[in-house]
């Protein structure tokens, strides 16, 4: 084999390795689908995205594949030889070829915006009123899911019908008048039901989410917004029209646990006076009523939900535990000052109660910890 041969077969070589690693990225067993895949398309309206995205992305290979070996082959075809002319033909100023490579790019690109603008004007279009009202708010750093028609609210986990369209009002404020609060700018996507939609403070979005099948699909904020932006997860969970209105009913009811006495201000229970008076859990969690919001996630039915810690830890009793007790040891959060007064220190995410303890505070013992996730996992 002559040493030019042996080069050639080692670049193919080389060539081939490269396009199995790239394509493997694409690879798509089912056994590690990592649910967030924008090419599987579960309702309408990432289906009207992919449907765009495949001519698109067969013309733009097949003008990649074009220019690129167009390239290649001139550069082998016309290079330098001894004894050859070192300036090739100059074509500087030839008004045909000028004309000829400005149009050609302008005609593609038509061609690409009658389809790309039909399906902007598509998906921008209102799902009208059969459609489903979502408020999703952006906190640091999980998502509230509240059902105003239904007098729901939830975190985390976005329940929602399947065949029946969701508009989704993105908001990062709560409040109104002087009480309004606004979070930092996130960003609301699951990959497989549509494409990604900000959330801005001050300035309210919505998009439209429809899953056809019921099923889990993985959300994740799009946005940078701080510490833990990583691990700002949701799920929205497709149930069939049925079983969305049974999760419904079982939303509205009471606790499972009264925190209170019938009087209202007596912790009903040890634990209850662990979560109302020791640790003061009810500045940041409602325990009792699935209707209202604050600060943190509502809870009175967290033990209906997969997952928890926006959206990062199953829902379990270790998991739970080691939460309540060092929530910043599980995610990173900005809560060292979170059991100081209001205002003195910094206060984004949910605080240890083992670390950072101000004077005259409690620390939780495991078993504290322990009986506060018992309770909290009977909520269902
Ligand atoms: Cu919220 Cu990134």
């Amino acid at each position: 084999m002559t040493p030019r041969r042996s080069r050639g077969r080692r670049l193919v070589l080389v060539v081939s390795a490269l396009l199995a690693v790239v394509l493997g990225g694409c690879a798509h067993a089912s056994g590690n689908h990592n649910g967030q895949n924008t090419l599987d398309p579960k309702g309408p309206a990432a289906q009207k995205i992919y449907n765009l995205f495949l001519p698109v992305f067969g013309i733009a290979a097949f003008v990649g594949i074009l220019i690129v070996g167009a390239t290649v082959y001139i550069a082998i075809r016309y290079r330098y030889r001894p004894g050859k002319n070192e300036n090739p033909k100059q074509i500087h100023g030839n008004t045909k070829l000028e004309i000829g490579w400005t149009i050609l790019p302008a005609l593609i690109l038509a061609v690409i915006a009658v389809p790309t603008v039909s399906t902007i004007f598509d998906l921008a279009k209102d799902p009208g009123p059969t459609a489903l009202n979502v408020v999703v708010e952006g906190k640091q750093w999980w998502w509230q899911f509240s059902y105003p028609d239904q007098k729901v609210v939830t975190a985390d986990e976005l329940v929602i019908p399947t065949g029946r369209p969701v508009k989704v009002h993105l908001t990062a404020c709560d409040g109104t008048g002087t009480a309004k609060t606004c979070n930092v700018i996130h960003s609301f996507w699951v990959p497989e039901l549509n494409g990604k939609k900000d959330v801005v403070p001050g300035h309210d979005n919505w998009t439209t989410i429809e899953a056809d099948n019921p099923g889990t699909y993985l959300g994740q904020c799009a946005e940078y917004c701080g510490l833990s932006h990583a691990n700002m997860r949701f799920r929205v969970i497709a149930k069939s029209p049925a079983d969305y209105q049974q999760w419904v009913d079982e939303q509205k009811q009471g606790p499972v646990n009264p925190l209170y006495e019938s009087d209202g201000t007596t912790p009903a229970g040890p634990t209850q006076e662990l979560i109302v008076k020791t640790f003061q859990c009810t500045n940041c969690h409602i325990f009792d009523d699935s209707s209202k919001a604050t600060y943190g996630p509502n809870l009175t039915h967290l033990a209906s939900r997969t997952v928890f810690a926006s959206g990062s830890y199953p829902l379990n009793k270790q998991n739970l535990t080691r939460w309540v007790r060092d929530a910043p040891s599980m995610i990173p959060m900005s809560s060292q000052g979170c059991r100081l007064p209001p205002g003195k220190g910094i206060c984004v995410g949910m605080p240890s109660f083992i670390n950072n303890t101000p004077p005259g505070e409690k620390t939780m013992t495991q078993q504290q910890a322990e009986d506060i996730a018992d309770f909290l996992l009977e909520q269902k």
